[in-house]
């Protein structure tokens, strides 16, 4: 388990032990997570934040509001981003506001706005951390939901021997990476997810196709493997490429091989996420020889192909979810409705090539969710990762529902 696309807010508080956080910030971006590092004034004392902003790739955040513009820090913002708040070193100052409810700097204001776990990694002196109310404030924390990194036990830099030592960086992303690995909600289930362009053969060297870039079908893809499912990852041509021990790629070139490889996979799976563009038609018949040039025109002749998501809709069982998409130009709502309906899918989802951003071959989406009671969820303009996330944790709630 990787934190790959995990959200994390990086608490850094005044300690001797600050140092440690930019090797930890290195650790939580090398394992795939964006990182962003709120600083206290103290622990600026300790480190400089062009060292932790170097390493996040993001400026480090250390005021609730900027003196000079008089622009405020949204705190309540950056609590609903996040995926996890570690806070690593704690010290006892930050930790005793923490619970008692003091929130005089952006770091303490984001913990009680934040709505994700939150993990304390405290550092300090052993004479401090076995204080009594350091005790008291550990348990008020704990009864608070925080979760614990414990401290080393060994020589500290005051000189003194004994518990108070940060955590090993190392031990910190393991204790995230155990977190988010018990809370996979889709381990033991398999979906298959299509993704990309069909390309419909005319003649050797030519093709009928589409500009999908494939990127929305295989963000799909990880972020459901991500969540602990094995994904059948059936694609048409494209340049995407995806590392997840989960994922297994079966590449097709045309509609018919996408239709078995879908027909072969999909009674053996939880459902399917029908995220490709498969072509409508393809030539009636292909050459096989190449056509040559000719100063008339010429004409095509086009059939239609299976409908893929429809031949699914018909074979699916009550246990069995079926999510497809629909890219429309006018009449979305309408014809997304039409198509959820005629498909037999649980969800659609909708993206308008009306709206900018969205469609083939750019980095961003926005799109709403048509479900088949009715009810609509719209969504602002994302990259794909966030949009993808969207709908695997629609995903997540229907299979909660269901
Ligand atoms: N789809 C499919 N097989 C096809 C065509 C479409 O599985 N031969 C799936 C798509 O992957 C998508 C959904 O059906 O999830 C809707 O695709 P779309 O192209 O928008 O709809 P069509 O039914 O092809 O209708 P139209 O092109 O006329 O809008």
């Amino acid at each position: 388990m990787s934190l790959r696309h995990k959200k994390i807010l990086l608490g850094i508080t005044g300690s001797i032990s600050a140092y440690k956080a930019a090797y930890l910030c290195r650790l939580f971006v090398k394992d795939g997570a964006e990182v962003q590092v709120v600083m206290t004034e103290m622990a600026k004392e300790f480190i400089s934040p062009l060292t932790l902003s170097t390493l996040s790739g993001h400026p480090v955040l250390e005021q609730t509001h900027d003196s000079r513009s008089g622009a405020w820090t949204n705190h309540v913002a950056l609590g609903l981003w996040a995926d996890a708040f570690v806070v690593a070193p704690a010290s006892l100052n930050t930790m005793g506001k923490m619970a008692h409810g003091i929130a005089d700097n952006l770091l303490t204001t984001i913990y009680y706005a934040a709505k994700c776990p939150v993990f304390i990694a405290p550092a300090m002196d052993v004479d401090m951390f076995e204080h009594q109310t350091n005790k008291d404030n550990v348990a008020i924390l704990q009864k608070n939901n925080c979760h614990f990194i414990e401290p080393g036990t060994g020589e500290l830099a005051s000189g003194l021997t004994g518990k108070g030592r940060l955590a090993a960086p190392e031990d910190i992303v393991k204790a995230l990476q155990t977190y988010f690995k018990k809370k996979l909600k889709l381990k033991g289930k398999t979906f298959i997810v299509t993704a990309g362009p069909t390309y419909e053969k005319i003649d050797p060297v030519r093709y009928v196709g589409n500009f999908s870039s494939g990127k929305m079908g295989f963000a799909i893809a990880e972020h459901l493997a991500e969540n602990g499912a094995q994904i059948m990852l059936i694609t048409g041509p494209t340049a995407q490429e995806t590392q997840h021990e989960n994922i297994k790629r079966i590449d097709i070139t045309s509609a018919e091989e996408m239709y078995n490889a879908c027909i072969n996979h999909f009674p053996d799976s939880d459902g399917a996420v029908m995220a490709a563009a498969v072509a409508d038609y393809a030539p009636a018949a292909s050459e096989e020889i190449k056509l040559k040039r000719h100063s008339d025109a010429i004409k095509l002749e086009l059939s239609p192909t299976k409908d893929i998501a429809a031949k699914l809709g018909e074979i699916k069982t009550g246990n069995q979810m079926l999510v497809g998409f629909a890219l429309e130009t006018h009449d979305e709502i309408a014809n997304a409705k039409k198509k959820l309906k005629q498909k037999n899918l649980d969800f659609i989802v909708l993206n308008s090539l009306n709206d900018k951003g969205s469609g083939f071959n750019v980095d961003t989406n926005k799109i709403s969710i048509v479900k088949k009671s009715g009810k609509i969820d719209t969504f602002k303009l994302k990259n794909k990762h966030d949009v993808a996330k969207d709908i695997v944790n629609t995903m997540i709630e229907f299979i909660k529902a269901s």
